[in-house]
């Protein structure tokens, strides 16, 4: 677990550590995200997308700048990368098939998302954290990103609960923290099956009567 949380979200790390922190952005890159809601391959999510969309959007640019340099300044944590994890030839096959199938549309087919709308999978340190439960809570009940007097669309991320089971998430999540040059360990079926409970998601439809 992250260690803060609000709203079933954990804070990530914002530090200006490069490699898992915020470190990879630029002032610019962080008024940017406090002002529209996303900038690169980042879009935001949960509580910070609600924060920006009642608050931080308006703000002017002086007052966003000195945020960003603030936060920017702070000294790099020393979280890093964990080990990647490796599916054998045949399975990797079959997880790129299902993202192709159910994420490539929005995510990209190489992982590269869509700017100001849908998040990068490929090099985003969200996606690789250790603290991975933002990336199921996403799965299980879908997220929407802010809308903001900039970006309108607030682009949604349906919820795949009713589609798949807590294995099948684990096994995409563990796919996407390792395809694309990215590198994290394996999601645990355990903390799906939890999560599932907790945010009291739905079961995997088995069959259409259900
Ligand atoms: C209809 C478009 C769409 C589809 C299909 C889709 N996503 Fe998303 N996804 C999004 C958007 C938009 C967001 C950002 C939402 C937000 O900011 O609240 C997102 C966010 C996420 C996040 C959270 C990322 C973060 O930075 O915390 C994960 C993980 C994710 N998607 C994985 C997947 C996977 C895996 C699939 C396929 C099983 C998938 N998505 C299918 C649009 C989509």
């Amino acid at each position: 677990m992250a260690p803060t949380s609000a709203g079933g979200w954990a804070s990530p790390d914002i530090t200006s550590n490069k490699e898992m922190g915020a470190g990879w952005m630029s002032p610019d890159d962080m008024v940017e995200y406090l002002k529209i809601g996303a900038t690169h391959g980042t879009v935001a999510s949960g509580p910070m997308a609600e924060a920006i969309e009642h608050s931080f959007q308006y703000l002017d640019e002086k007052d966003l700048r000195a945020i960003a340099t603030y936060v920017l300044s702070l000294p790099p944590s020393d979280l890093k990368k964990d080990p990647g994890f490796k599916f054998s030839k045949d399975k990797e096959a079959e997880e790129y098939h299902n993202y192709e199938v159910n994420c490539s549309a929005c995510h990209g087919v190489e992982g590269e998302g869509i700017k100001g709308m849908v998040p990068a999978i490929a090099g985003n340190n969200r996606i690789t954290t250790r603290y991975y439960t933002n990336l199921i809570h996403a799965m299980l009940m879908g997220t929407r990103a802010a809308h903001t007097q900039t970006l309108q669309t607030a682009a949604g991320m349906p919820s795949f609960a009713w589609k798949m089971d807590d294995q099948q998430i684990a096994d995409m999540l563990t796919y996407i923290r390792n395809a694309f040059g990215n590198q994290g360990s394996r999601v645990k079926v355990d903390d799906v099956a939890k999560m599932r409970k907790e945010l009291g998601a739905r079961q995997k439809v088995t069959n259409v009567k259900d």
